[in-house]
C-alpha cells in the first residue's frame, strides 16, 4: 500500500475492538484511585524539552535517543512527552500545589511517545495508566503505589504477577556504590559490550540493565547496591519491606535493578506478568530530588506507571467481549420517514431501547436485510404512509408477524418486549 496511507511506524489507530480494553482499564483504575483519594489529570502532549533534559537526566537513553522534539520559526523547541512524572512535578510547581495539603495524589491516562525501536510491546506512541504521590517521605506511600497496581491487575483477573523491587539509595550512598560498580566493570571493560563500554564513562549504573548475555554474566558478580546503603536508606528499604509484606504483595528482591529513568532514589520496582520477564507491566519508584532538580524546592515524590498495550496484549487472551446485542432495527424508506426516524431516534435513545438503524440506506430490502444479519427481534418500519398517519410498523422477525399502530404505542410495546426478553 502507498506508505502515506500507512500510520508511522511504531504508532497505531485504536479501533473500537480496542477501545473496549482501554475503557476497561480506565474504568477500573478511576474506582479504586477514587477510593485511595486520588485527583485526575492531565498535562498537555507537548512540553519544553528543557523540562524533559533537566528532569529525566541529559545522559539517559530516554533523553539521548528516544525524544520526539518538534521546533517551530522562533519557538522554543517541545518535546512529545516520553513520560509522565516530569510534567506532573512541573505541574505540581506551576499550579502551586505545595500549598494544597500533603502529599498530593494524582492519577492520568493517556499517549505518551518514545522514538524506540518497535518491537512486540514496545512502541513509539503507548499509552501509560500513571500515578503520582508529591509531598510526603514515608515509605507507606511507596507500598500504597504497588498496591493500588496489584489491585487494579487482580480485578482485571491478571493474578499471577511478580514484583521486582530495590533501593537505589540517595546523593549521600549512591556515588560510593557508583565509583565501586565502577572499579568493578574497569577491569572488565574489554568484555562489556560497546554500548556497557560507554554505559561506563557516563552512567554505570545503566550497565546493569544491559540485555546483553555475556554482560549479564558480569553484572551478576557485580557489588550489590544494598551493602552500600547509608542508614536512613537501609531503614527506609526494610521499612518499605514490611509494608509489602503485611499485605502479603508477592515480591522478590532484585539487587541489580535499575531503571531507564535517572531520577530515582531509594525504592524502585517493576511489575511482570509471572514466567514473562522479558517485559515490564509497569514500573516506577521514589524520586525526592526531581522536584528540586526542577525549581529549588524540595519535594519528595514517589509514583509508578503501567503499560496500558501491554495490559491489553494480556487481556485480550484472557477475555472474550461478547458482541453487543441490540434487539431493535429501524428501518425507513423515502425522504419524510427518515426525517421521522431522526426523531422517533431521539425518543428511543430517551426510553433506553437501543437500536440499530438504515439511515442512508436507500433500499427496504437491504435495511431488512441486515436487520436478519444483526438477530435483531424486532423491527420498527417506516414508510411514506406510515408517515402522513403518524403511526409505524412493528415486526416481530422471529414470526414473521407485524402491525401498524401509532408510533407511542409502538414504543410502549417494545419496552414492554424487550423487558421480557432480558428477564428471559
Ligand atoms: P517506564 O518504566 O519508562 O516508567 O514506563 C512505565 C511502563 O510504560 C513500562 O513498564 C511499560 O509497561 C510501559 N512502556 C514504556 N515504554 C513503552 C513503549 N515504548 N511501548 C509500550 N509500553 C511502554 C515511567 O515512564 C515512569 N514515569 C514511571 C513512574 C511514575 N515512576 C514514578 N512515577
Amino acid at each position: 500500500m502507498d506508505s502515506k496511507i500507512q500510520t508511522p511506524t511504531g504508532m497505531e489507530d485504536i479501533l473500537e475492538e480496542e477501545w473496549v480494553f482501554y475503557e476497561m482499564i480506565e474504568k477500573k483504575a478511576k474506582e479504586i484511585l477514587k477510593f485511595y483519594n486520588f485527583e485526575r489529570i492531565e498535562t498537555p502532549i507537548l512540553e519544553k524539552k528543557e523540562l524533559f533534559l533537566a528532569g529525566i537526566g541529559e545522559r539517559s537513553e530516554v533523553i539521548q535517543k528516544e525524544m520526539f522534539t518538534l521546533k517551530t520559526e522562533g519557538e522554543t523547541e517541545l518535546s512529545l512527552r516520553p513520560e509522565g512524572t516530569v510534567p506532573i512535578c512541573r505541574a505540581y510547581i506551576q499550579r502551586g500545589m505545595k500549598e494544597k495539603s500533603q502529599p498530593v495524589k494524582l492519577w492520568y491516562f493517556g499517549p505518551f511517545f518514545r522514538h524506540e525501536r518497535p518491537q512486540a510491546g514496545r512502541y513509539r506512541q503507548f499509552w501509560q495508566l500513571g500515578l503520582e504521590i508529591l509531598g510526603s517521605k514515608d515509605p507507606v506511600l511507596d507500598a500504597e503505589v504497588i498496591q493500588i497496581f496489584y489491585q487494579i491487575l487482580k480485578e482485571l483477573k491478571i493474578e499471577d504477577i511478580l514484583i521486582h523491587v530495590n533501593c537505589l539509595g540517595d546523593k549521600n550512598c549512591r556515588p560510593y556504590y557508583k565509583k565501586s560498580l565502577t572499579q568493578y566493570f574497569k577491569n572488565k571493560e574489554k568484555s562489556l559490550c560497546k554500548d556497557c563500554q560507554r554505559r561506563l564513562k557516563e552512567n554505570v549504573l545503566r550497565i546493569l540493565d544491559c540485555k546483553d548475555e555475556k554482560c549479564q554474566r558480569i553484572v551478576s558478580g557485580a557489588p550489590q547496591i544494598l551493602d552500600y546503603l547509608c542508614e536512613e536508606c537501609k531503614k527506609f528499604f526494610e521499612e518499605f519491606l514490611e509494608y509489602l509484606e503485611s499485605i502479603s504483595i508477592p515480591y522478590q528482591l532484585n539487587p541489580y535493578l535499575v531503571r531507564g529513568l535517572d531520577y530515582y532514589t531509594k525504592t524502585v520496582f517493576e511489575i511482570f506478568e509471572s514466567g514473562e520477564k522479558k517485559l515490564a507491566l509497569a514500573g516506577g519508584g521514589r524520586y525526592d530530588d526531581l522536584i528540586e532538580i526542577l525549581s529549588k524546592q524540595s519535594v519528595p515524590g514517589t509514583g509508578g506507571a503501567m503499560g496500558v498495550e501491554r495490559l491489553i496484549e494480556i487481556l485480550k487472551k484472557k477475555i472474550k467481549i461478547p458482541k453487543e446485542k441490540k434487539f431493535l432495527y429501524l428501518a425507513c424508506l423515502g425522504k419524510n420517514a427518515k426525517a421521522k426516524a431522526l426523531e422517533i431516534l431521539e425518543i428511543l435513545r430517551k426510553e433506553k431501547i437501543e437500536c440499530y438503524f438504515g439511515l442512508g440506506k436507500e433500499s427496504l430490502k437491504s435495511q431488512l436485510k441486515l436487520a436478519e444479519k444483526f438477530k435483531v427481534k424486532f423491527c420498527l418500519i417506516l414508510g411514506q404512509k406510515e408517515v402522513l398517519e403518524n403511526s409505524i410498523i412493528l415486526k416481530d422477525m422471529e414470526t414473521g408477524l407485524q402491525s401498524t399502530m401509532k408510533i407511542k404505542e409502538a414504543i410502549k410495546k417494545l419496552k414492554q418486549l424487550i423487558k421480557k426478553i432480558q428477564k428471559t
